[in-house]
């Protein structure tokens, strides 16, 4: 018989494991400075790190994740941070591009990517191509994203429509169907790493009902076992979706 696959504390992986988990990678360059290294050194051992987390989230079965690797405020970083990551993020792409396949996953960017670097706009393109070919485990990379600039972009979409006369009845699903996120189921958890308890822009719309999970350890030192933690803090949550709780009790938002 096929070994079952286990998720956290030896449950089986089927029940309880959130979809889709989205998460905020902070706390690269305390982890960097603390060492006496450059931030860049941070980035880099964040990228090995999200590596590391992605396969342990695919072993779980979680289908679909969502990192938050630039936003539209760290351009305001200096510009020697912003070249490093942007450079950081070419050669990973490269690399990531070449295993794709064979391993069965995708990697799609969600954000304003048209003002990237013409070779990262490229290495992304090709990605969005390979992936539309694979059926299997979802890496979204959010990249020169903004959560509200999301939400501005899809208000400016629907008001198209609504101008050319295709359409005049908006509801939740044809508004999500307007996002960046599009056909991307929304995240059951969110995770941010290094400390601090904001959204920070990322995800508005998508988290309206995710549980999050805050923790003071920073990105690079993330382990199978801070995601295991995450998880069984996902599964201790009674979610009511704004109704009631299945054992009673009152009313929750
Ligand atoms: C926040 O930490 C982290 C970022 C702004 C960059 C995250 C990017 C990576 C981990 C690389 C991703 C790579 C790929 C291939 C997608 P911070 O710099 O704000 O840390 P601090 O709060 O300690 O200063």
């Amino acid at each position: 018989m096929a070994k079952e696959k286990k998720g956290p504390e030896g449950v089986p992986a089927a029940s309880g494991i959130p979809r889709h988990i989205a998460i905020i990678m902070d706390g690269n360059g305390r982890w960097a400075q603390r060492q006496g290294l450059p931030r860049s050194a941070g980035h880099s051992a964040g990228a090995e790190t999200l590596r590391r987390v992605a396969d342990h989230c695919r072993e779980l079965d979680v289908r679909y994740l969502t990192v938050y690797a630039f936003s539209t405020e760290n351009w305001k970083r200096p510009a020697d941070e912003v070249g490093a990551l942007m450079k950081l993020l070419e050669r990973n792409l490269i690399i990531e591009l070449q295993k794709m396949e064979r391993d069965g996953f995708q990697m799609r960017f969600f954000g304003d990517t048209g003002v990237l670097s013409p070779r990262l706009q490229e290495l992304i393109a090709a990605s969005h191509q390979l992936s539309d070919r694979i059926d299997g485990y979802q890496i979204n990379v959010c990249l020169n994203y903004g959560g509200r600039d999301e939400i501005v972009r899809a208000a400016r979409r629907w008001a198209d429509t609504v101008r050319n006369g295709e359409e005049n009845n908006l509801d939740e699903e044809t508004f999500s169907g307007l996002l960046w996120t599009a056909g991307v189921p929304d995240p059951e958890l969110l995770i941010r790493s290094g400390g601090e308890t904001r959204l920070s822009n990322f995800l508005l719309w998508q988290c309206a009902y995710s549980e999050f999970y805050f923790t003071d350890t920073l990105w690079p030192d993330f382990t199978d076992e801070t995601i295991d933690r995450a998880i069984a803090y996902y599964r201790s949550r009674d979610r009511r979706f704004g109704g009631l709780s299945a054992a009673g009790g009152g009313q929750s938002r």
